[in-house]
């Protein structure tokens, strides 16, 4: 409730994120997907709070309407809607179950939705990326490293890229609150 006394356009939002997802619980279908693939800890869904990422973003130094924004495992894309209509920059959003990414192209037509994995997708581009990547795997962290861009700041939730690639730095670090918890957002960067 106090979300929409913050932001009064997330209720448009929520409304049609409630009524697509009426009959398809995101929870559920994220972890029937893993479950097929045969991963062991398929409860990966969860969805970032709108104030978490606003403050994300402005500790990273913001982003203007000119660049590039990726939430990396975007869900059903309630971050990036969110994004696109506060900073009003370029938001795409790359997520692996293709239900997401039909409903998201529907709901939200200003944000580039990609169906895919997206360690198979170019980064380069990306002035700011977002990774909620909390289950992610050793090598798959080291596997994304290799492909972001010089220019480009990467947020991440609990650790930092410094843990895996000694080649960033981190710019700076600020509290976040999850409904799980309390945890660290990390803002990273390639050294120069
Ligand atoms: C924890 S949810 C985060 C949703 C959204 N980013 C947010 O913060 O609200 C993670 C999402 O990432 C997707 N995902 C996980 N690994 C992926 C991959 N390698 N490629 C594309 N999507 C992925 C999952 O399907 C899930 O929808």
């Amino acid at each position: 409730m106090n979300e929409y006394i913050c932001y009064p356009f997330l209720i448009k939002i929520d409304i049609k994120l409630f009524f697509s997802y009426f009959f398809l619980n995101p929870y559920r279908a994220v972890r029937k997907h893993l479950e097929r693939k045969g991963e062991r800890s398929p409860h990966q869904y969860g969805e970032t709070p709108v104030k978490v990422i606003e403050k994300l973003i402005k500790a990273s130094g913001g982003i203007n309407k000119y660049q590039y924004f990726v939430d990396l495992g975007a869900g059903r894309g309630r971050v990036c809607a969110f994004v696109q209509k506060i900073f009003g920059c370029k938001v795409f959003a790359f997520e692996q179950l293709r239900v997401f990414v039909k409903k998201g192209k529907k709901l939200f037509p200003k944000v580039h939705f990609t169906y895919g994995n997206f360690l198979d997708q170019d980064l380069k581009k990306f002035d700011l990326i977002y990774l909620y990547g909390t289950m992610m795997k050793e090598k798959e962290i080291v596997a994304f490293t290799q492909k972001v861009g010089q220019r480009t700041r990467v947020i991440t939730i609990s650790y930092p890229l410094t843990d895996y690639d000694s080649r960033f730095k981190v710019i700076n670090e600020v509290e976040v609150e999850f409904p799980w918890g309390k945890t660290k957002g990390y803002i990273q960067k390639l050294r120069g």
